[in-house]
């Protein structure tokens, strides 16, 4: 086992109502709130009208319209901006992923005097950043319970990951009904992405028994919860289960004293998002089964017959390699059975940036180091059996 130095301080706060104690949590950070989020839909679900009645003591300034893939400019611009001229204390993060990592990115620019993105290209390191609390509408990122926020500039191609400790969450609120309207596609994503943050770290070197319990039980957690939630989007039980299993997923706690994997499909994942936009989940659904088909080999190949015997509950006295194999059909087959679109071109990405991408990833990402390597041309190649 690795040594490892983990601590998590974010305060979990799960079910049903819980946003009753909103007024109490916010009061602790101040009375300035900058409340963020995206297109509409918690207007829809009537949580922007609950959240505002809960505050009506505060002084609540807003910044809406935070798109999925949130984008430097405006949002992380804008919401710098807000806090410096309006002297916010906390930011009130609600709705998904992007809303939550774009809200990080401002807490740590009002607290810096350059250009934002000076952190998040970790040229320079933040000291402080404002306190965040999170209502989160959508399983699939962790965001709630990590300190990373996914930040793309659209002029630059990049979709850049940021971690930083200041970052974490200081409270995040968890009402699996307020998911009960997220679309099948969306729950389908967010139930790839959960998956994926799984194998990142269960596809390593080094690992334990109870790691791997830990996270085979995540992944067939995530697998009978996605399908029960797009039979009955209001089914309680898997919405809730749902939400807490992506809730572990990118923080470490899955994979404590694990060696390092690399991250190789967020790492892919991120160039197609960053150059065609699309929905994260599903790039890494598509991108999934043709990157573990590129790294089968006699030195990975043991791991995929743990995955696929414990996981999909293949025949453990088959050929090593044909075990392999059928778990890797079988990580299609699921993705597929959920209604993801399983090629590239069916999210409206073909060969003609491709090489353009691979060569973006191998620059920027590191793969050459992950736990199976890749280099350029594995990358291209991986593009390519995804088309
Ligand atoms: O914008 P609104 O109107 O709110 O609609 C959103 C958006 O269109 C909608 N939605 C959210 N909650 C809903 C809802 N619709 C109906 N009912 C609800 N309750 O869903 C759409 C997608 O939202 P988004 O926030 O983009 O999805 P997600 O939570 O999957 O976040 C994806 C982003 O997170 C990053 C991704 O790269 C991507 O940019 N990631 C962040 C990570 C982290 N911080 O740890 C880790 C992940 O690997 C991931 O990279
Ligand atoms: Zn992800």
């Amino acid at each position: 086992m690795q040594n490892f130095d983990y601590m998590t301080p974010t305060r979990l706060i799960f079910g049903r109502n819980v946003i009753e104690k909103l007024p109490e949590v916010m009061a602790q950070f101040g009375r300035k709130i900058l409340l963020t989020y995206g297109g509409g839909s918690i207007r829809k679900i009537g949580l922007y009208d609950r959240v505002k009645e809960l505050l009506l003591d505060f002084d609540i300034i807003e910044l809406s319209g935070i798109q999925p893939n949130p984008k430097y400019d405006p949002s992380v611009l804008d919401g710098v901006k807000l806090c410096k001229e309006h002297g916010i204390d906390v930011i009130l993060a609600v709705g998904g992923g992007s809303v939550l990592d774009c809200s990080k990115a401002i807490a740590a620019g009002a607290k810096y005097d350059g250009d934002p993105w000076d952190l998040i290209s970790y040229k320079v390191k933040a000291q402080e950043a404002l306190p965040i609390v999170d209502i989160i509408t959508l399983a699939a990122t962790g965001s709630e319970y990590d300190c990373g926020g996914v930040i793309s500039r659209i002029e630059t191609n990049d979709k850049i990951g940021y971690v930083d400790t200041n970052l974490f969450p200081a409270v995040s609120f968890l009402d699996p009904t307020y998911t009960f309207t997220v679309s099948k596609k969306q729950t389908a994503a967010g139930c790839a992405d959960a998956m994926n943050h799984i194998m990142e770290q269960y596809f390593c070197e080094d690992s334990t028994l109870l790691n791997d319990g830990f996270m085979e039980a995540g992944l067939k957690s995530l697998m009978v919860n996605a399908k029960k939630c797009l039979d009955d989007p209001e089914d309680y039980t898997a919405r809730a289960e749902m939400m807490l299993t992506c809730t572990y997923g990118c923080n470490g706690i899955y994979a404590l004293g694990n060696s390092m994997s690399g991250w190789p499909c967020h790492g892919m994942e991120h160039a197609l998002s960053a150059y065609y936009d699309i929905t994260h989940g599903e790039g890494l659904a598509i991108i999934t089964p043709r990157w573990m088909k590129n790294i089968l080999s006699e030195k990975t190949v043991d791991r995929f017959v743990k995955y696929g015997v414990n996981v999909f509950g293949i025949d453990s006295s088959l050929e090593r390699f044909a075990i392999a194999e059928k778990a890797i059909q079988a990580t299609y087959d699921f993705f597929k059975s959920i209604g993801i679109p399983m090629t590239l071109r069916e999210v409206g990405i073909d060969e003609s940036r491709i090489n353009e991408m691979a060569h973006h990833v191998a620059v920027n990402e590191g793969l050459e180091n992950a736990w199976a390597p890749l280099l350029e041309k594995d990358i291209a190649e991986i593009f390519t059996a995804s088309l």
